[in-house]
């Protein structure tokens, strides 16, 4: 019973948790009354309606009830939201003689987590009849004992509570003892039987009552037992405890063998008759009481255990009896002090070991249950982490704690944590107890992918077969699966006004880049194309890089010879007098090469002469030179073949042929150049078309002059006129006028040719300008040709008012000019 009793009050403790509830986490609270003794399944609450929450989250949320492993007196039923009973439910068992009776559980939903608390109530139903500990009482009573001496009665118990608890004891009539009850201090009820008239054992020896307790339930209950009174024959005195209660106090935690307390009690008989023993009247088959007593020295010692948790005090009837069995009574309450011995124990009530990296502080991460069975000091409890971590404790309820986040986690910095809780209570020394959980970290798309390098540079050879593997470019993301899952793509942009895409490709898995055409240094140096990098993730991230593709020159372009012009049907021929000197500069060979570099390093070389001994070609410059004097024995007609190389490898070459005069004046040279043998059948018509453009020029000529004079009388005309309309005479010189009468004869106008120059071409090329206009020999298969050009580098005719630059043109004719003009037809 007390042991009962005492659990009731250990219970309390839970269900004053109730009391204390503000935390952000507990969304709503409610009640519930049931009587006890349900049976299973039958309906407690409809929890979804009355906390407002659809039946779909509870299930959506996984709901659950946190309640005592021991005691799943309910539970939940997430489809219909309804709170059930569970197993049958004891309020004597749960509660003992507390009143009102109730336990709380907690409802936990997930994604968000969220937590309601509910109590339930148990109401008491009378299903307790009293009884008391034994069948029979038997009581001796010694014949002398005067009247109005009490003796204590067993009391009796009801586990129930209230009105349905032990209300009164009644004794069956009887003509020697009367009741008397009693309540004490914490309300329940005991009785004693009064004498009240003096026996006589020689009338009778022995005496039957019946003592009944009745509770007030509805049905009402009884229990009775039977008093068994022997009348002893003999006058002496009953023992008397020094006490009427002893009280003790012991700590939980104190050895077994340990003695607890001395009680004694006195007889005033002298010698045999004050021998007292000393016994416990509890009932016998209670094995629960861990204490015994010494019959004959009273000491009281422990001899089971005790657990401050299970039962805080210990109320205990004690008899003393002198050796012809007249007995005293007392009794001794042993209130156990608690010891800090349990530690806290800790429960993750919701735990999912994940987090989004993404979730913003104040996210809650777990739910955890601390419960210590001790009280007081001894049982409040602190829960901590680790202060490094980026987490924190938040108190809920009195037992009941929450993880949340306190920054902004990154799974890129630590994706893993490993948190120890440590709870503490404040008992003396204190315990504690510790738990790991492992919170990871689960990713998000929150970083776009990096290129190793902001700009790539790579090399190819130009002529590249197409598909060619030009580099492999790599962007790496630091997030994880999917959202570092990286794809390379082509940003299609104008490159040389096509698009990238036409030029070169990428794959997409390995950020290979291939070029799809063979290139060609001569066109294009450098591509510039842009590669772009994107991760997997919804939505994805991506960053772009640079790559400049350099193309290399390859020797795949032969030296071009500019001068001597090679056309198809006729050749320059350099004319050198007889009376050159050594060294005597006779032209100059002038190519490019569009290569670059090495393959753009030109040399000249001869590889044919007519008379190998007369010309040198210089091997830098390409300038043909006499090395001897020349001599009279010299041929007139002397052909030079020229092979010019680039420095590549392999080399490339061209060969130009440089035909070169030996002579002193124009007619040997026409002679000895008809001599050619292939154009001999041209002989023949060689003299008519000198005459015939003789004849032409000269017609030319001619005309020009009628021309000039014309104009010249038509302005003297003019001004004689405006001298006579008295106008002012402005005399009108043109600027130009006199000075070209001073350079008369300069032909410097009509030798010039445009030469194509590249920038790659050697610098001696200057030189080509000036060394043309020394005595060079057109010879052009027309001659409109050479006409047409000297119209075009001034169009003279085009200004009829300029006089002045006729005669320019006509200074282009002169004698000198007339007769190096000269058309030979070659084949
Ligand atoms: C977590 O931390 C505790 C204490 O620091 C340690 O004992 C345990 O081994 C750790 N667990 C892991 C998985 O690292
Ligand atoms: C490339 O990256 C730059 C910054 O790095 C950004 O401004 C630009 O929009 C990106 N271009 C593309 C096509 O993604």
């Amino acid at each position: 019973m007390d042991y009962l009793k005492n659990k009731g009050a250990a219970l309390d403790l839970r269900v004053s948790i109730l009391l204390c509830c503000v935390v952000s986490a507990v969304s709503g609270q409610i009640r519930y009354s049931i009587p006890e003794e349900m049976r299973k399944g039958l309906f407690v609450g409809d929890v979804a309606k009355d906390l407002g929450v659809d039946v779909r989250r509870l299930v959506s949320g996984r709901a659950r009830l946190v309640i005592d492993d021991d005691n799943q007196y309910v539970a939940l039923n997430k489809n219909k939201g309804h709170i059930v009973v569970n197993e049958r439910i004891d309020r004597e068992k749960l509660c003992a003689k507390k009143s009102p009776c109730s336990f709380s559980l907690e409802i936990v939903l997930e994604d968000p987590l969220e937590l309601f608390s509910i109590t339930i109530e148990i109401q008491d139903v009378n299903d307790h009849a009293p009884a008391f500990p034994k069948k029979e009482i038997n009581l001796e009573i010694s014949e002398s004992t005067p009247t109005g001496t009490v003796f204590l009665l067993d009391s009796a118990a009801d586990p129930d509570v209230g009105i349905n608890s032990l209300q009164s004891y009644s004794l069956k009539a009887n003509e020697h003892f009367v009741l008397k009850q009693h309540t004490r201090a914490d309300g329940s009820k005991y009785a004693e039987m009064m004498l009240q008239s003096g026996l006589d054992r020689e009338k009778q020896s022995e005496h039957t009552l019946i003592l009944s307790a009745v509770d007030g339930g509805e049905p009402q209950r009884s229990g009775t037992v039977r008093i068994h009174v022997s009348v002893l024959d003999a006058n002496d005195n009953a023992p008397v405890f020094t006490q009427s209660v002893y009280k003790a106090s012991v700590f939980e935690n104190v050895l077994r063998g340990t003695v607890i307390a001395r009680v004694s009690a006195v007889d005033a008989d002298q010698g045999y008759n004050g021998n007292v023993t000393y016994s416990f009247t509890h009932q016998e088959e209670d094995s629960s009481c861990p204490f015994e007593i010494n019959s004959y020295t009273g000491d009281i010692k422990l001899a089971g255990d005790i657990d401050y948790e299970v039962s805080p005090n210990y109320e205990i009837n004690l008899q003393a009896k002198d050796p012809w069995g007249v007995a005293g009574a007392s009794k001794l309450i042993i209130e156990i002090a608690d010891v800090n011995d349990n530690s806290p124990v800790i429960t993750m009530a919701s735990f999912s070991g994940k987090i989004s990296e993404d979730s913003p502080p104040g996210t809650v991460v777990g739910l955890i249950s601390v419960q210590d069975k001790d009280s007081g000091k001894n049982g409040q409890v602190h829960l901590t982490i680790d202060e490094s971590l980026p987490l924190k404790i938040k108190t809920s309820f009195r037992n009941y704690y929450t993880l949340v986040t306190e920054q902004n986690l990154d799974r890129e910095k630590r994706s893993k944590y490993n948190i120890t809780l440590t709870a503490t209570d404040e008992g003396v020394p204190a315990l504690s107890s510790r738990k790991n959980v492992y919170l990871e970290v689960t990713d998000v798309n929150d970083n776009a992918p990096a290129f190793n390098q902001s700009v790539y540079n790579t090399q190819v050879m130009e002529n590249n077969s197409p598909g060619v593997a030009l580099l492999q470019i790599h962007a790496s993301d630091p997030d994880q699966g999917q959202n570092a899952r990286i794809s390379y793509f082509l940003i299609d942009d104008e490159v040389n006004g096509n698009p990238a895409s036409t030029y070169f490709s990428i794959n997409t898995e390995s950020g290979v880049i291939q070029s799809l055409r063979s290139l060609d240094y001569e066109q294009v140096k450098e591509y510039k194309i842009r590669i772009k990098a994107q991760d997997g993730g919804s939505p994805p991230q991506s960053s772009n890089t640079t790559v400049i593709v350099h193309v290399q020159d390859q020797n795949d372009n032969p030296p071009q010879v500019l001068y001597p012009v090679q056309t198809g049907g006729s050749v320059v021929a350099e004319m050198v007098p007889r009376s050159a000197d050594v060294g005597y500069l006779v032209t100059k060979v002038v190519a490019v090469d569009v290569d670059s570099g090495q393959n753009a390093w030109l040399s000249y070389k001869l590889q044919k002469a007519t008379d190998r001994a007369l010309f040198e070609v210089g091997s830098q410059n390409g300038e043909i030179r006499t090395i001897r004097q020349v001599s009279d024995k010299d041929a007139v007609k002397q052909r030079l073949s020229v092979i010019v190389e680039d420095n590549g490898q392999p080399s490339r070459s061209a060969t130009v042929i440089v035909n070169v005069a030996v002579a002193d004046s124009f007619p040997e040279v026409l002679s000895e150049f008809s001599d050619f043998p292939h154009d001999k059948e041209y002989n023949d018509n060689l003299t008519f078309y000198l005459v015939l453009a003789l004849a032409v020029v000269s017609f030319l000529f001619i005309t020009c002059l009628v021309v000039i004079i014309s104009v010249k009388i038509y302005r003297w005309r003019q001004s004689r006129i405006l001298y006579h309309s008295s106008l002012p005479v402005i005399p009108y010189y043109p600027p130009r006028y006199s000075d070209t009468l001073g350079t008369t004869g300069t032909l410097q106008h009509v030798y010039n040719y445009e030469v194509c120059r590249t920038t790659d071409s050697r610098k001696s090329d200057c030189k080509f300008g000036r060394g043309g206009s020394q005595n060079v020999l057109i010879m052009d298969p027309s001659c409109s040709g050479t006409m047409q050009r000297m119209q075009g580098e001034k169009s003279i005719l085009d200004e009829p008012d300029s006089p002045l630059e006729v005669s320019c043109f006509l200074s282009s004719f002169s004698p000198l000019s007339l007769s190096l003009s000269l058309c030979v037809f070659f084949q």
